[in-house]
């Protein structure tokens, strides 16, 4: 479900910044931020034994194996919940079993959403009715599903057509400066400004539009982008515990599940159609800033509406309980079975899902083969390792989020870290999002593996090369199946991909041809992906000391710190968060100390080996410090204070999203300083309980 990353849909981190001068500032900080200390330092040198496996893990590659996945998991389009989606789930399962690895299934009994009727049809003054295609061509005959927004109320809409922008804030503010009255219009959004399709359609419907269509620009043209528009993550009927079969469910009519929809019905349409909508309106003229950014055609584009011509439009779906099935393959750990080191994709698609996201899928496929390989070399890993196939990811992480819910307590007291691939590979170039802690080791696995596009260079250097130093994006972001496990579970996460274009996102032409021909030809791309991700899931599951930098964490927050206050301008003391920071520091370096002396610890008698478990269990368990159990203001499923999502769409910094919100608020300044103080100070709570958990010491 992941959003590309591209000028017009901007970057994941940035997702959830709108004004420019903080994101000016915030991508410096990021683009440049040279590593302040030796990396190498997490990283063990390990026995030449792993070493070698390692080795063999990167020269057991081959990128035909990927394509042969590939082409076999995109035969045909596979929608959670559909019967196509479970013969590629029991795909998925078979070729674990043929492995001989340990598999099981985990089914949840959830509520999805789907089609069954729409149409869309405009009239112009001298009453000429044209039918608007709905769907993609060449699509009537195969079973593609219709595109639709999944959990949009069904329901009718007549009025004239207005354009929206991007359906913020400020684009109705903009409206309404130049006399344009959006009540009763059917209203057209393109999408890009970072807001998700619930935002948009809530935005809408807040300000009386009567149903909402929404594109996007790109060169595929005829391509229509599908999408949730449910509020958060997980089955909506089972908030904040396991939707199990027989279990718990609120009622459909419960306010709790009808707020996660927006009040006005909605409809993805494409480029071309949208187009044809937009060349028709009258009215006010399409304001300046409005103008730039749009891709093509903008120039043809004077006015906004409303009107002249109306728009007819319906959209009947239906929400229905189905069995969704997550599929494991285990490896257990021979001296520390009880800590997890989990690689995670999801193989749901809304269409052939070549890009997204079964290039993940054939990635994860082949780590698998290759971790079989290697235990018939012999090798067992130190930690348990899991690998993680999940459903429904495209209605808003359902798989992923059930399952975390119902493994929360030994996932909270024994998972090392979750690493998530959704788009492997949709074009060059390597994009890494990740929590601090793990900046060191990505660093280091970087520079193992070859880059898929230039002949003699590894990825590393490429990677810096194109970012002008390391550039790792953050985790606030909510649009794959990490969200469960890091804002809801505090656990480290890492998500990568290749490629920032991505024009056939959520279309019928996100197929094996699009990939051939566009996304990875070679398939060299898959190859690399997959080299980072087991590398790295190679070093967490045998390292004797976790490759956990808690230093990079310190800086980082102290970035977010320094960002907070040039913000606010020094109205606010940041001195609570400050000296969170300073103990944060603290404890950070004299980790650092006891890890470098505890790596070079050759021993093997039982206390050596406790006191490396004790640290590693700290390591392990300084990120749950930032989970707070009463969680984000308004959406408290949201625990992680450092990293969420906004809750407030005109919040500006993609951090410290509680502050974030209160800063945005907008009630009288005396209660609007009082929410900031006091989120200003959980947040310092939160980083003070990071620190104990790596210090480890009661007070
Ligand atoms: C999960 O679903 C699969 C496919 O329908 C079925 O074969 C399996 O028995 C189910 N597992 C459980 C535990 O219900
Ligand atoms: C009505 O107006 C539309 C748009 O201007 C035009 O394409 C169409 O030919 C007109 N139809 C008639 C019957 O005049
Ligand atoms: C709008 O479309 C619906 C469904 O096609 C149709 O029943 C209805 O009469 C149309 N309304 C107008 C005003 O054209
Ligand atoms: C694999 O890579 C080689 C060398 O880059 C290339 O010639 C071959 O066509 C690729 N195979 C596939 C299936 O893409």
């Amino acid at each position: 479900m992941k959003m590309p990353f591209t000028g017009k849909q901007p970057s994941c981190t940035l997702l959830f910044i709108l004004t420019l001068s903080v994101v000016t500032l915030y991508t410096t900080l990021h683009r440049h931020h040279h590593h302040p200390h030796p990396p190498s330092a997490a990283v063990a040198k390990n026995n030449p034994n792993t070493l070698s496996y390692r080795n063999t893990f990167l020269s057991t590659a081959s990128n035909h194996t990927f394509a042969a996945y590939l082409r076999r998991l995109t035969l045909h389009p596979h929608l959670a919940g559909t019967p196509p989606s479970l013969s590629t789930a029991l795909y998925v399962q078979s070729h674990f079993q043929s492995l001989k690895l340990t598999t099981h299934l985990t089914n949840f009994s959830t509520l999805l959403s789907y089609p069954t009727h729409s149409s869309l049809t405009l009239l112009f003054p001298n009453a000429t009715l044209l039918p608007l295609p709905l769907s993609e061509p060449n699509t009537a005959q195969n079973d593609v599903v219709a595109p639709y927004h999944a959990y949009s109320p069904s329901g009718a809409a007549y009025g004239a057509a207005v354009f929206l922008n991007y359906g913020r804030e400020e684009d109705y503010r903009a409206l309404a400066a130049h006399g344009v009255e959006v009540k009763g219009c059917v209203g057209l959004v393109r999408r890009g400004s970072g807001m998700s399709r619930h935002e948009v359609a809530s935005n809408a419907a807040a300000h009386g539009v009567s149903a909402v269509l929404m594109y996007t620009e790109g060169e595929c043209k005829e391509g229509v982008e599908r999408g949730t528009v449910m509020k958060g993550v997980g089955d909506p009927l089972t908030p904040g515990w396991a939707g199990i079969e027989g279990g718990e469910k609120l009622d459909l009519n419960d306010p709790r599940v009808t707020e996660k929809f927006p009040g006005v019905p909605s409809l993805p349409v494409s480029e071309a159609v949208a187009e044809g909508i937009l060349r028709s309106l009258e009215g006010a003229v399409l304001p300046l800033e409005w103008r730039e950014g749009f891709k093509s055609g903008g120039s043809k584009i004077r006015r906004v509406g409303p009107g002249p011509t109306m728009l007819n439009f319906t959209y009947e779906g239906e929400k229905k309980m189905s069995t969704i099935h997550n599929i494991f393959a285990v490896i257990k750990g021979s001296k520390e079975p009880d800590r997890f080191v989990l690689l995670g994709n999801h193989r749901d698609a809304w269409t052939y899902g070549a890009v997204d996201p079964n290039s993940g899928t054939a990635a994860l496929l082949d780590i698998a083969r290759r971790l079989a390989l290697l235990m018939r070399l012999g090798w067992t890993p130190r930690r348990t390792i899991i690998l993680c196939s999940w459903d429904a990811e495209e209605f808003g992480m359902i798989g992923s989020t059930e399952w975390v819910e119902q493994n929360l307590m030994n996932l909270g007291s024994k998972a090392v870290a979750y690493l998530n691939v959704d788009c492997a590979a949709q074009g060059p170039g390597l994009f890494v999002s990740a929590t601090p802690q793990l900046d060191d080791l990505l660093i280091e696995v970087t520079k193992k593996v070859k880059d898929p596009d230039l002949e003699n260079v590894n990825l590393y250097e490429q990677w810096t090369a194109a970012n002008k130093g390391v550039k790792i994006e953050r985790l606030s972001r909510v649009d794959s199946d990490f969200a469960p496990f890091l804002h809801h579970a505090g656990i480290p996460s890492i998500d990568l991909y290749f490629g920032s274009e991505f024009p056939v996102y959520h279309t019928a032409f996100d197929s094996y041809d699009w990939m051939m021909n566009f996304g990875d030809p070679l398939f060299q791309r898959h190859v690399a992906v997959a080299g980072i991700w087991g590398l790295v899931a190679l070093h967490l599951a045998d390292d004797p000391i976790l490759p956990f930098n808690y230093l990079s964490y310190a800086t980082q927050l102290l970035e977010y710190k320094n960002v907070l206050d040039a913000l606010l301008e020094g109205s606010i003391s940041l001195q609570p968060i400050a000296a969170a920071i300073e103990e944060f520091t603290m404890a950070a370096n004299e980790t650092d100390e006891e890890a470098k002396k505890l790596r070079a610890d050759q021993n093997r008698d039982e206390s050596s080996v406790l006191r490396k478990r004790m640290l590693n269990d700290r390591l392990m368990l300084t990120e749950r410090g930032f989970i707070d159990s009463e969680g984000l203001p308004g959406r408290q499923w949201f625990k992680h204070l450092i990293y969420g999502p906004r809750g407030d769409t005109e919040s500006k910094i993609a951090f410290f999203p509680g502050i974030a919100d209160a800063i945005a608020q907008r009630t009288n300044e005396e209660d609007r300083q009082a929410t900031i103080r006091h989120e200003i100070w959980r947040v310092a709570r939160a980083i003070q309980r990071g620190a104990a958990a790596l210090r480890g010491e009661l007070s």
